[in-house]
C-alpha cells in the first residue's frame, strides 16, 4: 500500500492512498496538486522536482543526472520518476509565484484583470474609479502537469476532455479573485494565447494544433462574466493584444512590441499597417527547461557581470542564489562572452560554468537560449525592419539588461537606446481596457487590422533565424 501526503506551507495537508507504487507526480495529480511537469511526466525535461521524504523508489541514474548534488541532498526528487512505495510525505510549495498590493476589501468599485498564460495565471484587482492596481497574485498554470506548450495541452483535451484542464483553471482563477478581496460580478477582462482562452471557455482547442490552424473562435465579446478583447490568429492571442496596447501601439507608429512567452508574439505597427506573427521561443527566457531555471523569485540570479578578472552575480531580493530567471541566463550568456568562456558560435568552455554555490550554466542552457532568442529576434526581423521603438514584454524577470540583450543578439543594436520593457505587458493591457471602453475599442483595431505573418515555412524567416543563432 503506497500512502501519499503532500503538506503545505500553511499546515494543510491531502493524501491519498494506492495498492500499487504510484508515481509522485499521478498521485498529485489525483489530488488536484498542481506540479510543473514541462515533458508531460516522460522523464526528459527535469522540470517536476519536488521534495519529498519517506518509503520512495530508489533513484534512478537518470532521475539522478537531472537533480544537482544540493537538490539530492535536500531530498529533492522528480515527481515523474519517484515512486512512492509506502508512506511518503511531498512538500508543496505555495503555488502563488508572486503576489503584491492588497486585498480590495473595502473598495467600492473593483474590476478583475486576468492574464492566463501557459505558464503561468496573473489576476490584478483594479479600482475602477482611479485606475490603480490594488493587488497582484500570480500562480502557476495548474495545468502545467499536462506539458509545458499548448501543442501538450491541446493534446491532453483530446485525451481527457476540456473540462479535464478547464476545470482546475476556472477554480484557480476564482480563489485568486477571491484573495484579492473582488466581489462577484465584478468587471473582468480576460486575455491569454488563443489555446489558454479556449480553454478557459471550455471551447475544444484542437483546430488550433493541426493545419490548417484555425482557430475556434477569435473572440472580441464578452462571455461567462467576462470581456475576451479578440486574438489576432492561432498563435498571437489576446495577451500579445493587450500588450501592444500597453505598449502604445494603437497611437504610435514604427512600433514593435514583442510578448515573450513560450511562444515569442510580436506585433509591430510601420508606416501605418500592422503585421503580427509567433515563434515558438521555448520557455529558457521565463527560466523554465533550463538546468537551474526558475522564476524570477527571491534567489534567482538575475543578473551577471563580468569586471574584467571575474564575475559577480546579483539575485532577486539579494537572497543566496538558488537558481537562474530568464534575464540572468541572458546575461550570463553575455558575461561569459565578454570573458571568453563562450564562443560566438554558443560553444561552452568545459560544458558548463559554476555562476554561484550549486548554481551553473550548461551547454544545453546556452542551446536552448540561442534557440529562443534565434527565433524572437528572426521574428522582430520578418515582421519590422524600421522600428524607432520596441516594447518588451514577460516573465524573464525584472532588471533585464538591454545591454546584455544586445550584446547576446536578442535587440537589434539600432534599438538599444529605445527598448522598453514592460514586465506583464499582457496584464497591465487588460487593466487599461478595464478602465475605459476606449482602450477596449483601440485592441480591437490592433487585433482586426493585424496582417498574420505565417512563419512557419517561411524561408526568410528560416534563413534569419539561422543568422541569429550566433553571439
Ligand atoms: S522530467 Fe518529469 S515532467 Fe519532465
Amino acid at each position: 500500500m503506497a500512502t501519499v501526503t503532500v503538506r503545505y506551507g500553511d499546515g494543510s495537508t491531502r493524501t491519498s492512498s494506492y495498492g500499487e507504487p504510484v508515481t509522485i507526480l499521478r498521485a498529485c495529480a489525483d489530488m488536484g496538486v498542481s506540479v510543473y511537469a514541462p515533458c508531460g511526466g516522460r522523464g526528459v525535461c527535469g522540470g517536476c522536482k519536488i521534495k519529498a521524504r519517506g518509503a520512495l523508489s530508489a533513484m534512478t541514474e537518470a532521475e539522478s543526472a537531472r537533480l544537482t548534488e544540493r537538490e539530492r541532498a535536500d531530498g529533492v526528487r522528480l515527481a515523474c520518476m519517484a515512486y512512492a512505495v509506502g508512506d511518503v510525505e511531498v512538500f508543496a510549495d505555495d503555488d502563488v509565484v508572486s503576489r503584491a498590493g492588497m486585498r480590495a476589501d473595502g473598495v467600492g468599485n473593483i474590476g478583475v484583470a486576468v492574464d492566463i498564460g501557459t505558464t503561468t495565471v496573473a489576476v490584478s484587482a483594479v479600482d475602477m474609479v482611479t485606475g490603480v492596481r490594488i493587488g497582484e497574485l500570480t500562480r502557476r498554470n495548474p495545468q502545467s502537469s499536462f506539458g509545458a506548450d499548448v501543442i501538450s495541452r491541446i493534446t491532453a483535451v483530446g485525451k481527457y476532455g476540456v473540462d479535464a484542464l478547464r476545470a482546475p483553471l476556472c477554480a484557480m482563477i476564482d480563489d485568486m479573485r477571491h484573495v484579492l478581496g473582488a466581489p462577484d460580478g465584478a468587471r473582468t477582462v480576460v486575455v491569454g494565447n488563443t489555446t489558454m482562452l479556449s480553454i478557459w471557455a471550455g471551447i475544444d482547442p484542437t483546430p488550433i494544433g493541426t493545419a490548417p490552424f484555425t482557430p475556434p473562435t477569435l473572440f472580441g465579446f464578452e462571455m461567462c462574466g467576462a470581456y475576451v478583447p479578440r486574438c489576432v490568429s492561432s498563435y498571437v492571442g489576446a495577451d500579445a493584444v493587450a500588450s501592444a496596447l500597453a505598449a502604445g501601439l494603437y497611437d504610435e507608429d514604427n512600433v514593435v512590441a514583442c510578448d515573450i512567452g513560450t511562444n515569442g508574439e510580436v506585433i509591430a505597427k510601420e508606416g501605418g499597417v500592422i503585421r503580427a506573427c509567433a515563434a515558438a521561443a521555448g520557455p529558457a527566457l521565463e527560466g523554465a527547461g533550463i538546468e537551474c531555471g526558475m522564476a524570477a523569485l527571491p534567489g534567482a540570479i538575475d543578473s551577471v557581470t563580468f569586471d574584467g578578472v571575474g564575475i559577480d552575480v546579483h539575485t532577486v531580493g539579494d537572497a543566496d542564489a538558488i537558481g537562474i530567471c530568464g534575464s540572468g541566463l541572458i546575461s550570463a550568456a553575455a558575461a561569459l562572452h565578454d570573458m571568453g568562456a563562450l564562443s560566438g558560435t554558443g560553444v561552452l568552455r568545459g560544458g558548463r560554468f559554476e555562476l554561484a554555490d550549486g548554481v551553473y550554466i550548461t551547454q544545453s542552457d546556452i542551446r536552448a537560449l540561442q534557440l529562443a532568442k534565434g527565433a524572437v529576434r528572426a521574428a522582430v526581423d520578418t515582421v519590422c525592419g524600421g522600428a524607432d521603438k520596441l516594447c518588451l514584454s514577460g516573465g524573464f524577470g525584472s532588471g533585464l539588461d538591454i545591454g546584455a540583450c544586445v550584446r547576446i543578439g536578442l535587440v537589434p543594436s539600432a534599438l538599444a537606446e529605445n527598448v522598453t520593457v514592460l514586465g506583464n505587458g499582457a496584464i497591465r493591457g487588460a487593466e487599461m481596457m478595464l478602465t475605459s471602453d476606449e482602450f477596449v475599442r483601440k485592441a480591437d483595431e490592433i487585433a482586426k487590422n493585424a496582417a498574420y505573418i505565417e512563419l512557419s515555412g517561411s524561408s526568410d524567416f528560416e534563413s534569419r533565424f539561422v543568422e541569429c543563432i550566433d553571439f
